[in-house]
C-alpha cells in the first residue's frame, strides 16, 4: 500500500510531462503553407469575398500545397484542396473535426438552433439521429409517391410556363420538404410560406459570407444597442428572426393540429410526434430539425438544376444519349420513377456529372477543431475553420481531365456501366455529411430524369433567329448557381396535346 502512492504520483508525473511536451513540441510544428499575414490583421486582405473557390485553388500553385494557412484576424483558417487531405482530416478524424465556427449573425437571425449551423453537442446528434431515420434510403421508399407527384407538378408548370424554368425549379425541392415533413401542399410558386422561407435562407446564406456583417468578423459588436450608430444589423436580424419563428411554427402547428384531430396526412413531423410525449422540448425539436431541413433543400437543389439545364443547353448530344436511353427503358408513353433508376446509367452519369461539373455547395459548409492536431508535419491548432475546397477537388485533371468539360462519359466504364467513382463530394465531409443527401439524389434524379423524358433544351434564338450563345458563368458564395442564361425549353413533339 506504501508504494503505490509515490507510484501513482510518479504515473501521474510522467503523463503531464508527456502531453506537455508532446503539446510543446506540436507547437513548435509550422502551420501549413499560406499568404503573409499583417501584423493585428493578419491575413484579412487576402481573404475573396466573391468566388473564393477560384482563389484558393490558384493559392495551391503559388504556395506549392493543397493545404493553406490564413488567420484574417485572428481566426484560424485550413483550406483543404485535395480529396485526399480531406478525406484524412474530416473524414477519418471527423471526432476532430465535426464542430462548426461560432457565427453571430446566425444567432441573431434565430437559425443557431437549426442542424447545420449548431456545434457538435449531444442535442446536434439527436438532430442526426432523427434525420437519419426520416432521410435514410428506407425510409424515403414510402415518400416516392409524394416525389412523384411533385415532379409531375414541376414538369407540368415547365411546360405551362417554361419562361420561369429557376423559379419552378427553385419551388420543387421546398415543395417536396413540406410535403414529407409537414404533409403540405404546396402547390403555388407564391405561397407565402415558400417566399418567407425564401428569404430567411436569403439572410442565412449572407450570414455565412465573410465581410457581409461585420459582426460576423468583430463577434463583441453584437451587444452593442441598437440605437448605436453601425449596429442597424440588429434591426435586420430582428425582422429575420420574426419570419424565422413565424415559418418554422406555422406549418408545424397545423400538422400538430392535424395529428390531435385526426385528420390530415402522416408526415415526418407527426411521427416524431407519436414517438414521443409531446412536450415543449419535443415540439421544440421536432419544430428546428424540421425547418433545418426545409432550409437546406432549396438553394442546393435549385442551383443543381439550373446546373443540369444549362448543361444540357451547351450538350445537345448528352441529352440525346439520355432521351435514348430513357426511351429504351421506359418507352415514350409514361415518365421515369425511381423504380428506373438503375437501369440507366447514363442518366446517373449526368446525376454524377452535373454535381461534379457544378457543385452547388463548392465550398462545402466551414468545419472546426477541437483538439491540437497534426498532418503531414503540420500543425492544425485546435479552433481551426476548416474549408473542403470541393470545387477545386471537382477539378483535378488527373481525375477529371479537362474538367471544365461536362462529360457524363466519365462515370462510365467502356462497356457503359457506371465505374466506382460514386462519392458525391458536394455533400460534404465526416459526420457533417449532408443529412439529406439521399433525399436530395433522388429527387435531384427524378426531376433531371422527368424533364428530360418531357422537354428538349436547346439554345434560344434571338428576334433574327440566331442562336443566343451561351458561356457558363456560375455566381453565390455560400451555394453557387449559374448566372441567369437564356435557354428554349420545349416540349418533345411525341408529347405535345398529352400534357
Ligand atoms: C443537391 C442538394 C444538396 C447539397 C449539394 C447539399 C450539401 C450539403 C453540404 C455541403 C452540407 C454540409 C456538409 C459538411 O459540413 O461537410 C450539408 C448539410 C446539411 N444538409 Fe444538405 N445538401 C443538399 C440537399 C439537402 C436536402 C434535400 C436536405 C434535407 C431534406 C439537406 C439537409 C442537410 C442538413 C440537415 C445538413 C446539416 C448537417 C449537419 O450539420 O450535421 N440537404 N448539405
Amino acid at each position: 500500500m506504501a508504494y503505490y502512492l509515490p507510484l501513482a504520483v510518479c504515473t501521474s508525473l510522467l503523463v503531464v510531462f508527456y502531453f506537455t511536451k508532446v503539446r510543446q513540441d506540436r507547437r513548435r510544428l509550422p502551420f501549413p503553407p499560406g499568404p503573409k499575414p499583417w501584423p493585428l490583421i493578419g491575413n484579412v486582405l487576402d481573404i475573396p469575398t466573391s468566388t473564393s473557390w477560384y482563389t484558393y485553388t490558384k493559392w495551391s500553385k503559388i504556395y506549392n500545397s493543397n493545404m493553406l494557412y490564413v488567420n484574417p484576424f485572428g481566426q484560424k483558417l485550413l483550406i483543404l484542396n485535395s480529396f485526399e487531405d480531406a478525406e484524412e482530416l474530416m473524414d477519418v478524424r471527423s471526432a476532430n473535426s465535426s464542430g462548426r465556427p461560432f457565427n453571430p449573425m446566425m444567432q441573431l437571425i434565430g437559425l443557431d438552433a437549426h442542424t447545420a449551423f449548431m456545434g457538435k453537442t449531444p442535442l446536434w446528434r439527436k438532430h442526426r439521429t432523427m434525420l437519419r431515420q426520416s432521410l435514410g434510403k428506407q425510409a424515403l421508399i414510402r415518400q416516392h409517391h409524394v416525389f412523384e407527384k411533385k415532379v409531375a407538378e414541376l414538369v407540368h408548370k415547365i411546360a405551362t410556363d417554361p419562361g420561369n424554368f429557376r423559379g419552378h425549379c427553385k419551388a420543387y425541392g421546398p415543395a417536396i420538404a413540406m410535403d414529407v415533413f409537414y404533409g403540405y401542399d404546396l402547390v403555388d410558386n407564391d405561397d407565402p410560406l415558400l417566399i418567407q422561407t425564401l428569404k430567411v435562407v436569403d439572410q442565412a446564406t449572407d450570414a455565412l459570407l465573410p465581410g457581409v456583417f461585420l459582426v460576423n468578423t468583430f463577434p463583441f459588436l453584437r451587444y452593442l444597442p441598437r440605437w448605436f450608430p453601425g449596429a442597424g444589423f440588429h434591426d435586420r436580424a430582428a425582422d429575420t428572426r420574426r419570419i424565422t419563428v413565424h415559418i418554422r411554427d406555422t406549418p408545424f402547428d397545423r400538422a400538430v393540429k392535424n395529428l390531435s384531430q385526426g385528420v390530415g396526412r402522416p408526415s415526418i413531423v407527426t411521427e416524431w410526434l407519436r414517438q414521443d410525449k409531446v412536450d415543449e422540448d419535443c415540439a421544440k425539436l421536432a419544430k428546428d430539425v424540421a425547418i433545418g431541413a426545409l432550409e437546406a433543400v432549396i438553394e442546393t437543389t435549385s442551383a443543381t438544376l439550373d446546373a443540369f439545364c444549362l448543361a444540357l443547353t451547351l450538350n445537345p448530344e448528352v441529352q440525346k444519349i439520355a432521351q435514348e436511353e430513357i426511351r429504351q427503358v421506359v418507352g415514350t408513353t409514361v415518365l421515369p420513377t425511381l423504380r428506373d433508376r438503375p437501369f440507366m446509367p447514363y442518366l446517373e452519369a449526368i446525376y454524377r456529372e452535373t454535381l461534379r461539373w457544378a457543385p452547388p455547395t463548392p465550398l462545402g459548409v466551414p468545419h472546426t477543431t477541437a483538439e491540437d492536431d497534426v498532418y503531414n508535419g503540420y500543425l492544425i491548432p485546435a479552433g481551426t475553420v476548416v474549408v473542403a475546397n470541393i470545387w477545386a477537388m471537382t477539378r483535378n485533371e488527373k481525375k477529371y481531365p479537362e474538367p471544365e468539360a461536362f462529360r457524363p462519359g466519365r462515370f462510365l466504364d467502356p462497356d457503359g456501366t457506371l465505374n466506382h467513382d460514386d462519392r458525391v463530394l458536394t455533400f460534404g465531409f465526416g459526420r457533417r455529411i449532408c443529412a439529406g443527401k439521399d433525399l436530395a439524389s433522388e429527387i435531384v434524379w427524378l426531376a433531371m430524369a422527368n424533364i428530360l423524358a418531357t422537354f428538349n433544351i436547346s439554345k434560344a434564338n434571338d428576334e433574327n433567329g440566331n442562336e443566343i450563345e451561351v458561356l457558363p458563368k456560375f455566381i453565390g458564395e455560400a451555394v453557387s448557381h449559374p448566372a441567369p442564361f437564356e435557354c428554349a425549353i420545349k416540349l418533345r413533339r411525341e408529347l405535345e396535346g398529352v400534357l
